[in-house]
């Protein structure tokens, strides 16, 4: 499953619009001499373009995750310009002078509006030691005043994976809170995961017809969002999809949606216990059952995506052997 990016506390008070334009308050930047050698002043001003062109979006993605497992728009690979019309994308464009230098593209999900993708050069080092050039301040800046302060939609997030100097510049010089994260793991799947083993008192059936308002509850329990009995009933029938529920006797406490990508031998679920029934054992025996079936549907390699502080799904997925690839970080506007 693509996870959403989370609800924030609704209190929480939105950053001010003058973070966007004065950098003033900027906590961590290079030294003189570090700004003499990088003093970029000649280098034209970085401007910021809305383009239609998604599938120039879905190239640049490729391109400047090469060889990095991502997931945009909910897909792990083979971006094209359809995903990003069907899931309607906006798309902009960074120019310093005639050359293409950044890329940004958004779209809005379940209430949110998200920067998913944000590139652009960045002269500074993210390391131990922390640098940002004159330079990448000017950009910085220029993406909050050309582009995000254009954005009417809240909330509001930008988001980048922890290689992503670019992103993590723009937030840090526009002093931007920390929201979430997400992690993406993944793993091989062989022959012979299953059969899944319930903990004692516990079994695992099918879907069957009625499931659905149950996974929509407890969905709405355990991550704080609504998706419809309507919507889980196509998801968990879909011919991709296979359907595992736990029953405590006949109580139903949990299930888990494995999903075939079309591409790549590819799958992911979305899973989920009862609060009562968590750290049972019922986690790990429905994840082994989706792990075979999602190897009868011919995936060989699973990928699961959770946020950071997570405990339980850190654990869940270490106990199975999926090791996390790269991780993301969003910051609220
Ligand atoms: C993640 C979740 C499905 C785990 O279900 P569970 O039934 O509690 O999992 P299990 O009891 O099978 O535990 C599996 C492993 O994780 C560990 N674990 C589970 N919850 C833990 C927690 N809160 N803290 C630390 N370890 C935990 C268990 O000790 C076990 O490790 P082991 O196999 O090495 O002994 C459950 O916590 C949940 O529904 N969370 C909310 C929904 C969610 O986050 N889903 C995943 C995102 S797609």
């Amino acid at each position: 499953m693509a996870v959403i990016p989370g609800h924030g506390p609704s209190t929480l008070q939105r950053p001010s619009t003058e973070r966007f334009s004065s950098g003033k308050s900027l906590e961590i930047m290079g030294g003189s001499e570090w700004n003499m050698k990088r003093n970029l002043t000649a280098v034209p001003t970085p401007s910021w373009t809305k383009s239609p062109d998604l599938a120039l979006a879905a190239r640049l993605c490729e391109k400047w995750n090469s060889s990095k497992l991502y997931e945009i728009f909910w897909e792990y690979a083979r971006l094209n310009a359809n995903v990003l019309t069907e899931r309607r994308g906006e798309f902009w464009l960074c120019h310093e002078g005639s050359k293409l230098t950044g890329f940004a593209l958004a779209r809005s999900v379940r209430g949110h509006f998200v920067v998913e993708e944000l590139w652009g050069q960045f002269d500074g080092v993210f390391g131990d030691v922390i640098k940002m050039s004159e330079r990448d301040l000017v950009r910085a800046r220029a993406f909050g005043s050309q582009v995000l302060r254009g954005i009417a939609e809240r909330p509001l997030l930008i988001r980048g994976a922890t290689d992503n100097c670019f992103a993590h510049g723009v937030a840090r010089a526009l002093k931007l809170p920390w929201f979430n994260g997400l992690v993406l793991a993944d793993r091989t799947i062989g022959a012979g995961v299953g059969p899944a083993t319930p903990p004692d008192g516990y079994t695992l059936r099918f879907y069957a017809p009625g499931d659905e308002a149950f996974f929509s509850l407890l969905y709405r329990q355990v991550f704080s969002d609504t998706v419809s009995s309507e919507k889980f009933e196509d998801w968990a029938t879909e011919s991709k999809c296979r359907t595992h529920v736990a029953l405590h006797g006949s109580e139903r406490v949990g299930f888990i949606i494995a999903e075939k990508r079309p591409y790549d031998l590819l799958g992911d679920f979305i899973i989920a216990v009862s609060p009562l029934h968590q750290r049972r054992g019922v986690g790990g025996a429905l994840l082994d059952a989706g792990l075979d079936s999602l190897y009868e549907m011919g995936a060989r390699r699973a990928i699961a995506d959770y946020r950071t502080l997570n405990g339980a799904t850190h654990a869940l997925y270490g106990s199975r052997n999926f090791k996390p690839r790269r991780t993301y970080n969003y910051f609220w506007i």
